[in-house]
């Protein structure tokens, strides 16, 4: 999915006094710069995060911030709450104001989270096709059986949303945890599946999306991806 685009003519008559007709002339003249070079077009598109300069005055320099968190329970996945902590109270970051989540944790599901002001990646991230593998520990009310591994492998019909849920991998790890890898994030989808048999989730922990994982990352702690991160994200886009 690539990153929405916006004419150059449009963004410069919406930021600056000038019209969109004046905008070919300033063209000509050079006195704007895309990304450091003489724009050379009217129709040349820009995203959210090209550096805009016009007249040596700059109108656009959004950097993309990509966040990692350890959530912790009794946090509320979203960026404002009347009652409880959020995500984004645990984050500290000159751009914070920007950011929004990619997909969410419940209120006592602990784990990664992924923050950004990047919309097409949190949307290609959240892609059913892209595929991108979220492993989950689960802690059970009632004992394991090795029949769930089949049932899960074969999806589970969410009556509510007229679905079939992809094949999902279940290891058994001891009679009441598992870890459960999913490439998909339909609402509440652990607990429902493991209600399939009416076991109940008690303790739930996303430890991975993809190539991310937390390590190194106490609870409540956040910091950027690494580029090397970022690229094994990439990397994982391809190849789905
Ligand atoms: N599935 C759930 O049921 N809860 C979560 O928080 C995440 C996945």
């Amino acid at each position: 999915m690539k990153a929405k685009t916006y004419r150059l003519d449009r963004f410069i008559s919406q930021k600056s006094r000038f019209s969109l007709s004046a905008t070919r002339l300033l063209i000509a003249q050079k006195r704007i710069l895309v990304d450091g070079q003489p724009a050379d077009s009217i129709q040349q598109k820009i995203t959210h995060f090209t550096h805009v300069v016009l007249d040596g005055e700059c109108l656009q320099a959004n950097q993309p911030v990509y966040l990692l968190l350890n959530k912790p329970q009794g946090v509320v996945s979203a960026t404002k709450d009347l009652k409880h902590p959020t995500v984004l109270d645990l984050i500290q970051h000159p751009q914070k104001a920007a950011l929004h989540l990619v997909g969410r944790l419940d209120f006592n599901t602990t784990g990664l989270v992924l923050l950004t002001n990047d919309g097409a990646w949190s949307r290609k991230i959240s892609l059913p096709e892209t595929k991108l593998v979220k492993v989950y520990e689960v802690t059970l009310a009632k004992p394991l059986t090795s029949d769930y591994i089949a049932v899960f492998n074969q999806g589970i019909y969410f009556a509510y949303e007229g679905i079939t849920t992809q094949p999902a991998q279940l290891t058994i790890l001891s009679p009441y945890k598992a870890r459960l890898s999913l490439t998909e994030g339909k609402y509440h989808q652990v607990k429902r599946m493991f209600g399939y048999f009416q076991n109940e989730v008690l303790a739930l922990h996303r430890a991975s999306v993809g190539p991310i994982t937390l390590e190194g990352l106490q609870p409540s702690q956040s910091r950027e991806l690494s580029t090397k991160e970022l690229q094994a994200i990439e990397l994982a886009f391809c190849s789905s």
